[in-house]
């Protein structure tokens, strides 16, 4: 196996945004820093959503005007176009949609039914397009819904061939709580791939029932390249009950490149990285081969 993995870090977007310890944004910004340093080829860096709504996310814009310097490719999440238009404002020119597959996801995380969601990632789509802005589009959900249960995988493919018509610069199919197995990815992932090529594809896991890696495996073996991934495993939706965290960023790298996959992360940095995300959060993180990566890099 060989060939080039991008990774995603998404700790400082997901990671944070359900944590109960709510970090500053000098706090922030020194975890980007250190994030930066791995060598991670994009790094998402906040999110652009009604501070009532995530707290955690407040300050976003003060994070994009003091960004670190860093070899990665930086990006934001936004829930609607007021998001689209202030991430814009802050100078930040990769923005996240997160859409949901199901009406009622849609309507516990932005407000909104399905078909209105659909309209309004449309509409960012084209707009971002005339703007000359890359349009990340997570369809989240994309295997089962906290409140609606298993989600159809010909509604999915149905809905990524309607918002792949507005050529989106990537879409991700999310997994948000952690309950797709490697069976429903490779079923899903070949399908797609064949579709569309691997270019703008990519897979956004939870590992809330221990099959993030397995996942993230079944994915690689339909052809997917791009995936997200948290620092230390952390994240979670506050909208997503009982959702755990990313599968963990150091255990993704781990997995890619014993198999021979260069993912360019640099596996010391990572870790000092997960150190002082647990330093700041106030409990330990890490992935499942935590110990195991740290005596390695001892
Ligand atoms: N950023 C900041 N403020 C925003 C905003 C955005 N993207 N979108 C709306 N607002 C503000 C409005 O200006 C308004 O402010 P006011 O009360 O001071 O007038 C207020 O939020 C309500 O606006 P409205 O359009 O009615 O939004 P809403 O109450 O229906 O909430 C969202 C919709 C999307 C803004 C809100 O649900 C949200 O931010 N959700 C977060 C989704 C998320 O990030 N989930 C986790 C990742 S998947
Ligand atoms: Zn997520």
């Amino acid at each position: 196996m060989t060939g080039k993995v991008v990774i995603k870090e998404v700790a400082a977007r997901d990671g944070l945004q359900a944590q109960p310890k709510h970090l500053s944004v000098a706090q922030r910004l020194e975890l980007l820093a250190a994030l930066g340093k791995t060598g991670v080829p994009e790094l998402e860096i906040g999110s652009f959503v009604s501070p009532k709504a995530i707290p955690q996310m407040a300050g976003t814009d003060e994070i994009a005007a003091n960004l670190p310097e860093t070899t990665a490719a930086y990006s934001a999440l936004v829930p609607n176009m007021k998001g689209y238009e202030l991430a814009v404002r802050a100078g930040v020119r990769c923005h996240a949609i997160a859409i949901a597959a199901t009406e009622e996801m849609n309507r516990n995380n932005i407000r909104k039914g399905l078909d209105e969601t659909f309209t309004m990632a449309e509409e960012i789509l084209d707009r971002a397009a005339a703007e000359g802005v890359d349009i990340h589009v997570y369809l989240a959900v994309a295997f089962e819904c906290p409140y609606e249960g298993a989600v159809a995988e010909d509604l999915v493919l149905a809905q990524v061939e309607r918002l792949m018509r507005h050529d989106p610069a990537r879409l991700l199919i999310a997994d948000t709580i952690g309950a797709a197995n490697p069976a429903a990815v490779q079923s899903m992932m070949q399908q797609l791939i064949d579709r569309y090529g691997p270019d703008r594809l990519g897979c956004h896991f939870h590992d809330t029932r221990a099959m993030g890696l397995a996942n993230v495996y079944a994915a690689l073996q339909a052809g997917v390249r791009q995936f997200d991934a948290s620092a230390g495993g952390l994240g979670g939706c506050p909208f997503a009950p009982g959702a755990k965290g990313n599968v963990a960023t150091e255990d993704v790298v781990m997995l890619c490149e014993s198999m021979g996959y260069q993912t360019g992360i640099d596996m010391p940095r990572l870790l000092d990285a997960v150190t002082l995300l647990s330093e700041m959060i106030g409990s330990p993180q890490g992935g499942r081969a935590h110990t195991w990566l740290t005596k390695q890099c001892a």
